[in-house]
């Protein structure tokens, strides 16, 4: 593991730090955060495709992704913190009946079966998660041989402004609820770990080309064949 790696994981020691950040964030989320994220969103449904089954949404957060999934996709959302999940449960009930549940779960421990969905998209969420090879890893266990992980995140600058910016906001991840200054190496790690899990796609989306959308996919049998 790199130093970087390193130090991006140390930052945000435990779940609890996320839960009163992600408590507090609740009330102004989808106000501060709806516009300036929402190509990363679209861009991570889009790579899913319409295809039907059921999706695993990690860090639903107060269901943005929502509304964007096909009516054939059979949604399953999980987040730390119940302040954020009760703006979702708002969101389903508005939906097309096509949310199966959300639950209060930590992405580092799914209580789910192995191989129990055909995708998992977790827009925004790696760079939260106090373990993200532990998050990685369960993600890696619920999904079906052959079956889509599509990440959404921002990846630390090297250099430049952007970085300068990136460091002094990476001293109040605690408080802010993310990682600014997160590598790309971490997902790097671990995929050169993790035989069965292929890099499919890596492309930067949204304002400034801030965000980058991955796409992986575990090798084995095609879920539609
Ligand atoms: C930046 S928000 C992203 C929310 C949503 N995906 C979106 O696109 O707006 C990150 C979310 O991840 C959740 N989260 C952080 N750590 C988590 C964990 N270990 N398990 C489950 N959810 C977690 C937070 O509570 C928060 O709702």
């Amino acid at each position: 593991m790199t130093d970087d790696a390193r130090l991006a994981k140390a930052t945000i020691s435990d779940a609890s730090q996320v839960v009163s950040a992600y408590a507090r964030w609740a009330p102004v989320y989808d106000l501060v955060f709806e516009f300036v994220m929402r190509a990363g969103r679209q861009a991570a449904v889009a790579a899913l495709g319409a295809r039907p089954g059921r999706v695993l949404d990690v860090g639903i957060g107060t269901g943005l992704e929502l509304p964007l999934f096909s009516p054939q996709q059979r949604v399953t959302g999980i987040d730390l913190a119940e302040p954020m999940l009760r703006r979702a449960q708002t969101k389903a009930a508005r939906g097309p009946g096509n949310v199966d549940g959300l639950c209060v779960m930590d992405a580092a421990r799914l209580a789910f079966p192995d191989a129990s969905f055909d995708a998992v998209i977790a827009p925004y969420v790696l760079t939260v998660v106090p373990d993200p090879d532990a998050m990685l890893d369960e993600i890696d266990r619920v999904v079906k041989p052959g079956g889509d992980v599509v990440l959404v995140n921002h990846f630390g600058a090297s250099q430049g402004p952007i970085a300068a910016i990136e460091a002094w906001l990476g001293k109040r991840a605690a408080s802010l609820g993310w990682h600014p200054q997160f590598p790309f190496a971490v997902l790097g790690d671990w995929l050169a770990k993790t035989p069965d899990m292929v890099l499919t796609g890596r492309r930067t989306v949204g304002v400034l080309n801030l965000f980058t959308v991955v796409t992986l996919r575990k090798r084995g049998a095609d879920p539609q064949g």
